[in-house]
């Protein structure tokens, strides 16, 4: 499993997405983030704008769903062609029926936990799941400093998933840099949403391969 880079377009210029989704061509998948003011305190963009960052992306998008409901929201997101969907386990009336619907329009189905909920909650429910995304800050902002003590939980579902059969991609999300990324991919995280890191660097280029590199060599010595 390569490691996958996923800038966040929440550091982007929201008045120059098509410009900024251009800067980041080289990464895996683009990361948006839908936040409500309901789930989280902050708010961002729902379908209408998300279809159109999935009709000017070079990659494809990887939706991270911060929202109330997401049962009756997250297909839509599905439908208008993002490769993976994520909502949180938090918000979620029926997970597994939600990510069987996902699964059925054609996305990735992903599910996501906050840094206050146990990963044993999760372990019954891996198998409905193509990505688990244990967050690494609180959800809500971009430019949070990484949360260390999530690790031991990352680390403990990663064995679970194996344990259970279960190829799942697990991503983290919050305070992801230079200086962070290795203890993540120790831990066993394969994929890496990275906003102010990628967009707050001088070359976005050079920074989304400093990133890669520097989770697949934590990977390979783990
Ligand atoms: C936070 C969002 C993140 C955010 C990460 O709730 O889910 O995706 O953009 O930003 P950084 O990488 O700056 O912590
Ligand atoms: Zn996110």
């Amino acid at each position: 499993m390569p490691a996958l880079i996923n800038p966040s377009i929440l550091s982007a210029d929201f008045a120059n997405l098509e410009r900024d989704l251009g800067a980041i061509a080289t990464a895996d998948y683009a990361h948006v983030d839908v936040m409500d003011n309901h789930f989280v305190p902050n708010l961002t963009f729902g379908t209408q704008m998300v279809e159109r960052v999935q009709a000017t992306s070079p990659i494809p998008l990887d939706v991270h769903l911060m929202i109330d409901d997401p049962d009756r929201w997250a297909p839509g997101y599905a439908e208008i062609g993002a490769a993976s969907v994520t909502f949180h386990l938090e918000a979620a009336a029926d997970p597994i029926a939600l990510a069987r619907r996902l699964r059925d329009i054609g996305a990735r189905a992903g599910i996501a936990i906050k840094p206050g909920t146990a990963g044993e909650s999760l372990y019954d429910i891996l198998d409905e799941f193509d990505q688990i995304l244990v967050m690494t800050v609180e959800p809500g902002f971009g430019g949070q400093g990484f949360m260390p003590e999530t690790m031991p939980k990352l680390r403990a579902l990663v064995a679970e998933a194996r344990r259970r059969g279960s190829n799942a991609w697990f991503q983290v999300d919050g305070g992801i840099s230079d200086s962070t990324i290795s203890q993540a991919a120790e831990a066993g995280a394969d994929t890496f949403v990275a906003g102010s890191a990628v967009y707050g660097a001088e070359n976005i280029e050079t920074a989304i391969a400093g990133l890669r590199e520097r989770a697949r060599a934590a990977s390979l010595e783990s």
